[in-house]
């Protein structure tokens, strides 16, 4: 137990699973109360119920102006404020380009880039009033890069990326700082969806300088970060928390690449 984020207000949305469950369980665990947001009910109210304490659960679409309306107002009548929002739902979606369903398109934007700026419209008044705010964006690797087959996702998560800059710049000036972290392959039921041994989808992550797939709780680590104070002056950036899958690749006919990867 710790109190980084002592009595700060903070929305997670996606909160049921995965990524957005350790970054409940560990802001908890830093003292922070917490409305917890997604569409899975019986999951989200779960998670919500066991970390106990200052924390509850609401249903929310992410990509639901009117949703999202309620919810911000759910929050401050229940905490009188909102310190800090973790834009964490997401969804992904892989097709080659030349099957992609624009409705697909539209669907993987509304929950990945809409979602977060509706969260960012909803509670800016709230922490403009105070003069003080932190907003996490969570994009992906997939913001920084691009690969076959993601052209919805990556399209999301890039748009998320300069977003992330445009709020940065337009709600500086009021105290609030907005960032994206951009997680690598990390094991959640998104990132490892057939549920594979970890030893055994580490064999696909050799390729990386840390060598293996991430776990929820180190991306947390990072939120949480860029929640607490200790990131006072820092806006308008992106983390990598990608085990260095962004930094380059290994030149297998040099010294230093591990074994029998392909060139
Ligand atoms: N797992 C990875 O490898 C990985 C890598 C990079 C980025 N990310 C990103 O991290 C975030 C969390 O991913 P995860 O791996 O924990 O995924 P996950 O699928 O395990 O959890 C995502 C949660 O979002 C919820 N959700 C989906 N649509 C929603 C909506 N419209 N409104 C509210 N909630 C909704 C789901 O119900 C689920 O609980 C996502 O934005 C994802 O794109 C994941």
């Amino acid at each position: 137990m710790g109190d980084r984020l002592k009595g700060k207000a903070c929305i997670i949305t996606g909160a049921a699973q995965g990524m957005g469950e350790a970054t409940a369980r560990l802001f908890a665990s830093e003292g922070a109360k917490l409305a917890l947001a997604d569409v899975n009910i019986e999951k989200g109210e779960a998670v919500a119920k066991d970390i106990g304490g200052d924390t509850f659960f609401q249903k929310l679409d992410v990509s639901d102006n009117e949703n999202w309306k309620h919810f911000s107002g759910a929050v401050r009548d229940k905490f009188g404020t909102i310190d800090v929002l973790v834009n964490n739902a997401g969804l992904v979606h892989f097709t080659p380009v030349e099957m992609l369903d624009p409705d697909d398109f539209n669907r993987i934007l509304g929950v990945n880039t809409l979602g977060p700026i509706l969260g960012t419209k909803h509670v800016t008044p709230t922490m403009k009033a105070v003069g003080k705010g932190s907003i996490i964006n969570i994009s992906s690797v997939d913001g920084l890069r691009g690969a076959n087959g993601l052209t919805c996702y990556t399209a999301s998560k890039w748009a998320l990326r300069g977003i992330t800059k445009c709020h940065a710049y337009e709600l500086g000036t009021s105290g609030i700082r907005v960032n994206s972290v951009h997680p690598g392959g990390v094991n959640t039921p998104m990132g490892n969806a057939a549920g594979r041994p970890e030893e055994e989808v580490n064999q696909v992550f050799r390729r990386l300088p840390l060598g293996r797939i991430g776990r929820p709780d180190e991306i947390a680590q990072a939120s949480l970060f860029l929640a607490s104070d200790e990131s006072s002056y820092i806006t308008g950036a992106e983390i990598a928390v990608d085990g260095g899958w962004t930094a380059g690749t290994y030149l297998t006919m040099l010294p230093g690449a591990p074994e029998g990867l392909p060139i």
